[in-house]
């Protein structure tokens, strides 16, 4: 998984640059080996923490008949959704919806506890877990593994929890589909740069 290189950053960077939504390209062949998962979520557990503290927890699901139910909610959400919006599906999310029941692992990353209802609580809770998301997902790149973030399955969370056995007050994030990459090349996704989205001391002026 190489990138054009950018002499602006180095190798570090280029892996934070390339970390696309891999759903195409991948070996779903190829059962992703455990000793790359568990040092995967060995840097993810490293991610900052708020007053919950640890309260992740990552479940790998690779059984064919529960990868399979997965796969049947998802599927049925997405085509909900894009139906509500009257939107078409793109072909790399028909892609990802025909690869799910056949993907290596589907990795659920939970957090035990609920958001509670007030703002200020809510970006404490899901802050104290998503950079553990975040990590995993750059981790498993770092070793050759493509994952795309979804959140889609949380419009039926109840289904998911009953397939995956989970207990009442887990609360489920982001599910990452993981195969290894095949020959893909992940380049940087088209987004407006720093010099847009950046103010400096007052809302819209600039700073760069
Ligand atoms: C909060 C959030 C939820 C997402 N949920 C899904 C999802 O359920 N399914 C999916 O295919 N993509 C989902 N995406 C989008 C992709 O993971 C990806 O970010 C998007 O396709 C853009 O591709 P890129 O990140 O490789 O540039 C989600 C992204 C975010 C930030």
């Amino acid at each position: 998984m190489t990138d054009a290189a950018d002499p602006r950053f180095s190798d570090y960077e280029q892996v934070l640059r390339t970390a696309r939504s891999v759903r195409k390209h991948l070996d779903l062949g190829r059962e992703i080996d455990p000793e790359d998962l568990r040092a995967a979520i060995d840097v993810a557990v490293q991610a900052p923490t708020g007053l919950m503290g640890e309260n992740w927890r990552f479940l790998v699901v690779t059984e064919a008949k529960r990868k399979a139910a997965i796969a049947s909610i998802y599927q049925t959400v997405l085509e909900e959704l894009l139906q509500a919006r009257g939107m078409p599906m793109k072909a790399t999310h028909r892609a990802l919806i025909s690869h799910l029941p056949d993907m290596p692992a589907l990795i659920f990353v939970c957090a035990i506890g609920e958001p509670p209802s007030d703002q200020g609580g809510q970006i404490g809770f899901y802050g104290s877990i998503l950079p553990a998301a975040w990590s995993l997902m750059l981790a498993l790149r770092g070793r050759g593994i493509g994952t795309t973030w979804t959140s889609l399955l949380n419009a039926r969370a109840d289904e998911v929890a009953a397939v995956l056995a989970l207990p009442d007050g887990v609360t489920q994030t982001v599910m990452f589909p993981a195969a290894y990459v095949l020959n893909a090349k992940l380049k940087p996704a088209d987004r407006l740069p720093a010099a847009n989205v950046t103010y400096g001391n007052a809302w819209g002026v600039d700073y760069f």
